[in-house]
């Protein structure tokens, strides 16, 4: 039996814990949570800070019996994979080094752009006045956004209205490090992709067009409401894509392994927004792409994760299914009185999954202004699209969200 070292047994994670079991692997589950979730379904559980690396190093020090593979679903934690496939001889997709690299938004979009990358025209922000003087060279919209953060925590949108002083400031406040980034924003299709290397050539099998219909409602920040499975791409635009990820796969250093990327297409052009060496979380990878295309993502990421050699046959697909994700939102600020799905997603077989990040009693921020302010989600699937819409529609009019 093979052990699998998995970071992170949070609610995000549970799918990925299930499918290691169902392929017969002893799983070793670390978090700093002892109550997550995915703890109990684990065959071992420590509780570890998986986002710590001294505290993952000082564990695999203590830690005997032999790790087969690492993985970690949906964690943005690539430099800590790198460190522990180091440490132990597994496999991750790239060195640790570049695998830091990957993570700050200004250093990666350097790298990709020697290696030929189509990408946003892009410059580092330090200062005030350098922000002032690159929003008049770039133009409006520009987007501003801390290098190291996530979810869209201090991702802004500027536009004339903007106040560029309470941009700099609010930006920077999400930025460890203290600097930021300005690109040129796109208007385009807004895509998301997940993609396998296989030695060294790109298999996109995970496409959905992001919905931004609140792009006006909450500006200046930008919060994507879900996403639809499959995007309207031609074959044209499909390759592009593969073209594009394949330049990034080669900037770091990556001839097997998953990327997944941020993207706009614009013009039939495909411009890459950010990639990240691993797996997508948010149901995209464990949910959204098995129903859209039957590949079984988890699966063969997990295989890969244990070094083992993935054939490309297994990861072409057809359209099976289409899929929307959608957010449920805040309708305005305070405390959370009441929050529940309606009778009917018990019995329809096209509601798929959903879930409230919040419980009763919380605080709940309006207007949203990341991600993790949203406040749960659900999965709608059907082999008719038209269906999908409907239900998506229904969904959002019977689902109770009441703020006092
Ligand atoms: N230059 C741009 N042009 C168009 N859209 C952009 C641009 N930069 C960011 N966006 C949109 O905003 C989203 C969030 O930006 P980004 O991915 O850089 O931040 P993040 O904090 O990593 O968010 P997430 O965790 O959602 O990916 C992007 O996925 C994209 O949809
Ligand atoms: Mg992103």
């Amino acid at each position: 039996m093979k052990n699998l070292l998995i970071l992170g047994t949070g609610k995000d994670q549970v799918f990925g814990i299930r499918k290691a079991k169902e392929m017969g692997l002893y799983t070793i589950g670390l978090d700093i949570n002892e109550f997550s979730d995915g703890s109990r379904f684990v065959d071992e559980f420590y509780k570890v800070n998986i986002k710590n690396e001294n505290e993952v190093v000082r564990f695999l020090k203590e830690y005997d019996k032999p790790i087969d593979g690492v993985i970690a679903f949906g964690v943005d934690i690539p430099e800590i994979l790198a460190k522990v496939a180091e440490l132990k001889g597994v496999f991750y997709y790239t060195d640790y080094k570049t695998a830091l690299l990957s993570k700050d938004k200004y250093k990666a979009k350097r790298r990709m752009k020697e290696y030929g990358v189509r990408l946003p025209q892009f410059t580092k922000i330090e200062t005030f006045g350098n922000l002032a003087k690159k929003v008049k060279d770039f133009g409006y919209p520009s987007v501003l956004k801390p290098v190291d953060n996530s979810g869209a925590r201090g991702v802004l949108r500027i536009t004339e209205d903007v106040d560029l002083k309470w941009a700099f400031e609010y930006s920077k406040s999400f930025s460890k490090s203290g600097y930021l980034i300005l690109e040129k924003f796109l208007d385009g299709i807004q895509i998301s992709s997940e993609s396998f290397i296989v030695d060294g050539r790109v298999y996109t099998v995970g496409l959905s067009e992001r919905n931004y219909e609140f792009l006006d409602k909450f500006a200046p920040f930008i919060i994507e409401n879900g996403g639809d499975l499959p995007p309207p791409l031609n074959d044209k635009q499909r390759e592009e894509i593969d073209e594009q990820i394949s330049k990034c796969a080669k900037a770091f250093g990556v001839k097997n392994g998953i990327i997944k990327g941020d993207l706009v297409i614009k013009n039939d052009k495909v411009f890459v927004i950010e990639v990240a060496l691993r797996l997508s979380g948010g149901h995209f990878s464990s949910v959204e792409i098995p129903l859209n295309t039957g590949v079984d993502f988890l699966k063969f990421a997990i295989l890969m994760s244990l070094g083992e050699k993935i054939d490309p046959n297994d990861l072409k697909y057809t359209v099976k299914k289409y899929v929307a994700l959608r957010y449920i939102f805040p309708n305005k600020k305070g405390s959370i009185k009441k929050l529940m799905f309606p009778k009917w997603f018990e019995e329809k077989g096209e509601v798929i999954a959903y879930d409230f990040y919040y419980r009763i009693g919380d605080k709940a921020n309006y207007p949203v202004k990341s991600h993790p302010e949203r406040l749960g989600f659900f999965i709608i699937a059907s082999n008719d699209r038209q269906e999908v819409a409907s239900t998506v529609k229904k969904a959002y009019k019977d689902t109770v969200v009441e703020i006092v």
